[in-house]
């Protein structure tokens, strides 16, 4: 490691012989006072209260660049206290050994100091000459500042703060923020964590958090964003994780003035890919790295392993993609839920797509958690029994897991499930997920159904009408494994329609993803993980069809039966179960020995004459008839 000299410098009585001693003794470094290198003749002109010329400092300013040097030559580090008052003055002190040299200015008032000098005794400068001192005083503008008035233990640990440099930065202590943190720390990661600072409901946020967790103990915690940088190891490395939109590009913003050529910058936030690829090429421009991670898992699979998606360019991933894998989820085989996505913002498009298969795989749950409650009349205890069932075997799944337990819950005397409003939320990547689909032309109307079954249920209150329940009483329910099948083949139906999407995405966009990797990546930390996404894993390593998988295949023609009566039964027992019907409907589509959109094209030829091809016709001619 090359060596350092540390000099605090700052006026007499600013109290740099104090902490210089103690910086070296933490630092385990040599200690010099400056004072000491003064030749007699300039102590006494001192003590006779006579100010001292340059000249005067001339040899003396020689003598310690001279004694460092020689620290140097036997591998010592030191630590210097040294008034260092002048650019000139400086600047003999660093001959020959500028990169070495760490300032540290102890900055105080002429009051505050000429107070403390009056109590002194036994040192040679008489507070007379404080004043010409303040004179002649030109502030360094690169050391690390610090305010004389606070106490010598906060002093010290600020220095050492800004000394030490960190391995990582993180920025955003929000629920996920702060459990991603303790993960990089349990991992031994050198932390600097930074919360933005917000009058009376964000203060010390990133100290407070570090002060809460054992784990902690490492990091350092920062509200001003240049300390924050300067306390990175280079190339810095920055994993935000802050709300996505127009607040990650205000801060990015604010960052960039303190970051250098070859940093990389880390969302880690629901991004929209868009976004993503808008950021990595303005950042382009001044040499920042942007990497756009999905990170999927929720506030425990931020603490204890989540699944991440990271894209952008390759060589900024291999700076990064060491941190990544460490604090990440692991597969059966020990292998990293984590792995390169590709170029652009594929990641957070791939997150998005993961994200909308959620809905669907939620809203498959709820629709046969409906059926269970409302049509076989199951209390929560019963439906808690066949989910856990189910979850033993190859319908297991994170989601299908803790629905068992949640419907359970009670408060009081009720079932918690029954005192929550009938009305979901979103945050907004359902909706992407919808609008890319829609974009690129490909079919998602599991994602689609499961988003609009959340939008109905919002409007549900305003707009609820009041028709005659038709008479349900004497339907007969089907078997629970009818309905198990059916529940697993909208599954089926659902997988197939994601990675379609990203499958026709990577094709547009030219990123060459990897589906099979993206199905590891997806089988643990994440909240769609589940046995069938390890199926998928083989499976999509031979095709990107997953309808095309033998096995799949066999699968689909035997439960179709049993999702057609799902459908049906649930449907005359007035539930709604939209993403049941698409499944089923994707599946009658495909399969159904009839057409449909012949008539759409021949309506679309009448009316505009926007032609039409013909069956039989392999040269894929247009025509059109004058209707
Ligand atoms: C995850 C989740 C996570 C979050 C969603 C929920 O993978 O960890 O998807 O990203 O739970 O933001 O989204 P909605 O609020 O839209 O349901």
């Amino acid at each position: 490691m090359k060596n350092k000299a540390y000099i605090v410098m700052g006026v007499s009585g600013c109290g740099k012989t104090t902490i210089g001693k103690m910086l070296a003794e933490i630092l385990k470094i040599d200690f010099f006072d400056g004072d000491a290198f003064h030749p007699l003749m300039n102590i006494e002109k001192m003590a006779a209260g006579i100010p001292l010329t340059d000249e005067d400092r001339y040899s003396w300013l020689l003598d310690i660049n001279k004694q460092i040097k020689e620290s140097f030559t036997k591998g010592r580090s030191v630590v210097f206290a040294c008034s260092a008052l002048k650019e000139s003055y400086r600047r003999i002190l660093v001959q020959q050994i500028e990169d070495t040299v760490v300032w540290i200015y102890l900055k105080g008032d002429v009051d505050t100091i000429g107070l403390r000098l009056k109590n002194r005794e036994g040192h040679f400068m008489p507070s007379t000459l404080l004043q010409s001192q303040f004179e002649i005083l030109e502030e360094p503008s690169t050391a690390i500042d610090i305010d004389i008035t606070l106490d010598t233990n906060t002093i010290i640990h600020t220095i050492v703060k800004r000394l030490t440099k960190s391995d990582f930065g993180l920025v955003g202590l929000g629920v996920m923020g702060k459990s991603l943190a303790r993960n990089f720390s349990r991992n031994g990661v050198i932390l600097s964590l930074y919360n933005r600072f917000v009058a009376g409901s964000e203060e010390q946020v990133a100290e407070k958090c570090i002060a809460e967790y054992e784990e902690l103990q490492t990091a350092k915690g920062f509200e001003d964003l240049k300390f924050f940088a300067e306390s990175l190891a280079t190339p810095r490395k920055i994993f935000l994780m802050i709300k996505a939109g127009e607040e990650t590009d205000t801060f990015i913003n604010e960052l960039v003035p303190y970051l250098n050529a070859g940093d990389v910058i880390i969302d880690g936030g629901n991004s929209y890919y868009g976004d993503t690829k808008r950021r990595i090429e303005f950042l382009k421009s001044c040499g920042i790295h942007f990497i756009g991670a999905g990170v999927s898992g929720g506030e425990e699979g931020a603490l204890k392993g989540p699944s991440i998606m990271p894209s952008g360019a390759p060589e900024a991933y291999k700076l990064v993609g060491e941190y990544l894998t460490l604090i990440a989820a692991k597969d059966k085989h020990g292998d990293a839920c984590c792995s390169y996505i590709g170029k652009d913002g594929s990641g957070h498009f791939v997150k998005m797509v993961h994200n909308g298969i959620e809905y669907a795989e939620m809203q498959l749950i709820a629709e046969v958690y409906a059926y269970l409650r409302y049509a076989m009349k199951m209390q929560p205890p019963q439906i808690s029994a066949v989910f856990s069932e189910w979850n033993k075997g190859e319908l297991s799944s994170y989601l299908l897991g803790i629905t068992a337990a949640l419907v359970v819950k009670k408060e009081g005397n009720d079932w918690l499930i029954d005192l929550i409003l009938d009305k979901a939320g979103n945050k907004g990547t359902g909706n992407w997920a919808t609008i890319a689909a829609s974009e690129l032309g490909q079919p998602a109307t599991l994602i689609t159904s499961a988003l609009f079954a959340r939008y109905v249920s919002t409007v549900k209150e305003k707009m609820l009408i009041h028709l005659e329940q038709s008479s349900v009483k004497d339907i007969p329910v089907i078997v629970l494994d009818e309905i198990k099948s059916a529940y697993q083949l909208a599954r089926i139906a659902n997988h197939q329609q994601g990675f379609m999407l990203i499958h026709t995405a990577s094709d547009t966009f030219k990123w060459n993803l990897n589906y099979s990797e993206i199905a590891r990546v997806w089988t643990n930390g994440c909240i769609i993980r589940s046995v069938f996404m390890e199926e998928l894993i083989s499976v999509l390593k031979k095709k990107q069809n997953i309808f095309e998988d033998e096995k799949i295949v066999s699968i689909t023609k035997a439960y179709k039966p049993a999702l057609k009566n799902f459908v049906i039964s649930a449907l005359q027992y007035d539930l709604s179960i939209p993403s049941h019907l698409a499944a089923l409907d994707q599946l009658n589509t495909l399969t159904g020995n009839y057409a449909t959109a012949n008539i759409i094209q021949a309506q679309r030829d009448y009316f505009g004459a926007h032609t039409y091809q013909k069956v039989g016709d392999a040269s894929g001619k247009f025509y059109h008839t004058e209707w």
